[in-house]
């Protein structure tokens, strides 16, 4: 049997008040609530108002996970923050973040996964403690993509959705009613390169430096190839979530939910199909949030605990792939 290291000790998430619909959008791009809804399962998303930053959102999340764990910020051992919307390009918001939340001096960094991110973090503060180095470690997927998205493109515009989710990770501990060890019980994450330029903000670092000429071309905003994007999600959420399994010696079928990364219905449906997945095991809130990248796990995680729709015992599978392309599995035991 599996021992793990880490368990989930809290979960919080945000998200703004301003509600985008495809209504809006169809009066903003050449679109339809119709096409929307049947090509991605999205219904509306929220969005930041002026003012509100990244650091700001994640701040928010994290200080309902703290309170959910019954811990202080000043318990903090690391802080890591999941973002490709950072609040600067230096220093990493996790700093601002450690800042709001008035944490101690603990290394706060920003890890840039896109849609993984959040998968990658859990993976990396899992490690942290299982080497007895750390206790305590925030990990935050939050993204503020309203202000990196091209609103005169309808191939990208529809999808992306502002919002933060956080979890504390504490030492493992406590099991199951029937004796199974509670905590993270696999992780697995990936990255292909070649496929780099698939989904990518062009513009803005070392290769284009910020001119107004390159924002005139919006080369500062989010740029997509939609399809290549979809065929290696399908087939790679299968494999991370299949390879996340094989390492706990469990099957898709021992597994109670599946939380996966919220990018677009169809690939959702594909995946869980192939995982063999009944769709009443697999949580959504596309519809309501669209795609907040490396926020959408941890929103969605903690919108079902405090729900009470996934209880304390459960097994949760989480997949997610993004730009990169990056892409994991986790396989968590609440
Ligand atoms: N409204 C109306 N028509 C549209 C829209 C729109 N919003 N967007 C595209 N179309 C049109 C296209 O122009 C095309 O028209 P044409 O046939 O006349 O050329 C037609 O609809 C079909 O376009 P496709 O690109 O084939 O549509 P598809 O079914 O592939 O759906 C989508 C597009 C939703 C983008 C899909 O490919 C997708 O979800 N891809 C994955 C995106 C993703 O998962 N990104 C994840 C990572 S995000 C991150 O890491 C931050």
């Amino acid at each position: 049997m599996i021992t793990p290291a880490s368990r989930i000790l809290g979960t919080g998430h945000y998200l703004p008040s301003i509600v985008r619909t495809n209504a809006d959008l169809e009066k903003m791009v050449d679109t339809s609530d119709q096409w929307i809804i049947d090509r991605t399962g999205i219904r509306e998303r929220r969005i930041a108002p002026e003012g509100v930053v990244t650091s700001d959102m994640a701040t928010a999340a994290a200080k309902q996970a703290l309170e959910a764990a019954e811990l202080k910020a000043s318990d903090l051992d690391m802080i890591i923050v999941g973002t490709v919307t950072p609040d600067m390009p230096m220093p990493a918001t996790a700093v601002f973040v450690q800042q709001k939340l008035g944490a101690g001096s603990c290394p706060a960094f920003d890890l840039s996964a896109a849609c993984a991110g959040f998968i990658f973090g859990m993976s990396i503060a899992d490690q942290f403690i299982r080497s007895g180095v750390m206790k305590n470690v925030l990990v935050v997927g939050v993204e503020l993509l309203s202000r990196v998205i091209n609103w005169e493109d309808r191939t990208t515009c529809v999808l992306f959705g502002d919002g933060a989710g956080a979890v504390i990770l504490g030492p493992a501990g406590g099991a199951t009613h029937d004796g199974k060890p509670r905590g993270l019980l696999s992780t697995k994450i990936q990255s292909d390169g070649l496929l780099a330029q698939s989904l990518m903000i062009p513009g803005g670092g070392s290769v284009a430096p910020m001119t107004t000429e390159l924002i005139e071309q919006k080369k500062n905003k989010v740029h997509m190839r939609g399809q290549d994007i979809f065929k290696v999600a399908v087939k790679n959420l299968y494999s991370a979530t299949k390879e996340a399994l094989d390492m706990t010696g469990m099957t898709a079928e021992q597994v109670d939910w599946i939380c996966p990364h919220q990018a677009n219905l169809r690939i959702i449906d594909f995946a869980a199909t192939r995982l063999g997945v009944p769709k009443e095991k697999v949580l959504i809130n596309i519809d309501r949030v669209g795609n907040t990248s490396s926020a959408s796990i941890p929103i969605l995680l903690d919108e079902n605990l405090r729900s009470g729709k996934i209880r304390t015992g459960d097994t949760v599978a989480m997949c997610a792939l993004g730009a990169g392309i990056s892409w994991g599995g986790a396989i968590v035991r609440i």
